[in-house]
């Protein structure tokens, strides 16, 4: 595979496997001088980490982080300085269980990626899906991590907000209600819905879909290349090359197509210092492929996870019919472990953004 790298100045390459030893990353184009601690990196780790409660994988990783290269301890020995030179990172894998996937090895698991991957290579890694496994995103939250650093103002943070029918009431949007339940849910009201589906779901070896939201606060205006660059297009490529994302979009989205011109447009004052006010912020924080200062906003869509304990119909390597019940232990609901995922992206992208920005024009912060 040939495409395993994203960005153009803050450039992330991805390496590893679900059953190999060890993922990883590799981040060229780091800025000199960003200081961070492990503990920083692990933290966002932590979120995305599996096994942490009984609606999410239980397979156990501690997904401990190690940065090989591209930083030099400072004197307080905890603190590490980018140095500019490529920052490479490390987890290694510890609770492989190749057994669980002996019977898909030549069967392929309806909806997963086990057929095209056999199409396209020949060869495929049938121990957890190998490359195609979300074990790699892990990879990607630690370069979102450091994505987080480079734009000094940035801060972006996730929420669940629908799981199968179960949609939030926006109205109960509270953010510190995130990290108090498992679903990284902003409404307190839709956690005890959310459980008890959930647990049915989850009992019946069945699996549910669900949308995530990512907002990013503190993006300077100007950010974003038109127009093969837009920070909303590469915004979208990016969460969508996240494992069973089928869906994105920024702002309103699709419900745009509903308003009316008058209802959509983010009308502007002049602020009392001089700045430019939105009234609202329809277009998600990008006009034009440029942020507008306004937070951004983009939701995803993510499918349900396709290995399910119900027999389903597919077809083996061999060419017979066979039917697949795939066992081993999956995310009943992967939306949930995909909020830290779709945050990392974010990062990444906008911190990409910011660099080309100060690359073409020297910056304006
Ligand atoms: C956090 C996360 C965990 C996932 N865990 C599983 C899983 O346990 N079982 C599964 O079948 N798919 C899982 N997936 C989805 C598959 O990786 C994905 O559906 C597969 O690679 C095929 O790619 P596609 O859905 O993007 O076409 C997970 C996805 C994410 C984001």
């Amino acid at each position: 595979m040939s495409h395993n790298t994203f960005g153009h100045l803050f450039r992330v390459t991805t390496w590893g496997e679900s059953h190999g030893p060890a993922l990883g990353c590799v981040i060229d184009g780091c800025p000199p001088g960003l200081r961070f601690t492990l503990g920083e990196i692990q933290a966002w780790m932590d979120k995305r980490k599996p096994g942490q409660s009984r609606f999410v994988t239980q397979r156990r990783e501690d997904d401990l982080v190690k940065v090989l290269s591209g930083v030099m301890m400072d004197e307080d020995g905890e603190t590490m300085i980018s140095t500019g030179t490529p920052m490479s990172m490390l987890i290694e894998n510890t609770d492989q269980r190749s057994k669980d996937y002996g019977e898909i090895a030549r069967s392929y698991r309806p909806g997963h990626a086990d057929f095209t991957y056999d199409v396209k290579y020949g060869i495929r890694d049938y121990r957890g899906g190998g490359r195609s496994s979300a074990r790699e995103t892990a990879a990607r939250v630690a370069a979102g991590a450091i994505a987080r650093k480079v734009v000094p103002t940035l801060n972006v943070r996730g929420a669940l907000v629908q799981i199968g029918k179960h949609r939030i009431d926006r109205a109960n949007w509270d953010w510190s209600e995130v990290d108090r339940n498992p679903f990284f849910c902003p409404d307190p009201a839709m956690v005890p819905v959310w459980e008890d589906y959930l647990d049915t779901i989850r009992k019946a070896g069945s699996s549910i879909g669900a949308v995530v939201e990512v907002v990013a606060e503190g993006v300077p205006p100007g950010i974003g290349a038109p127009i093969y660059a837009k920070l909303d297009q590469d915004i979208a490529s990016l969460l969508m090359s996240i494992n069973a994302v089928k869906g994105v979009e920024i702002g309103e989205g699709f419900a745009s197509a509903e308003l009316s011109g008058e209802e959509n447009a983010d009308e502007m004052r002049m602020g009392n210092d001089g700045k430019p006010i939105f009234l609202s912020n329809h277009a998600g924080g990008i006009l034009g492929g440029i942020s507008t200062g306004q937070p951004i906003v983009a939701r995803f869509a993510i499918k349900p996870t396709s290995s399910i304990l119900t027999e389903r119909q597919s077809i083996n390597a061999d060419g017979h019919n066979v039917e697949v019940r795939t066992k081993g232990r999956h995310d009943p609901c992967v939306g949930i472990r995909a909020v830290p995922i779709g945050e990392a992206m974010v990062a990444c992208a906008i911190a990409d953004h910011y660099l080309r920005d100060r690359g073409q024009t020297g910056g304006r912060l």
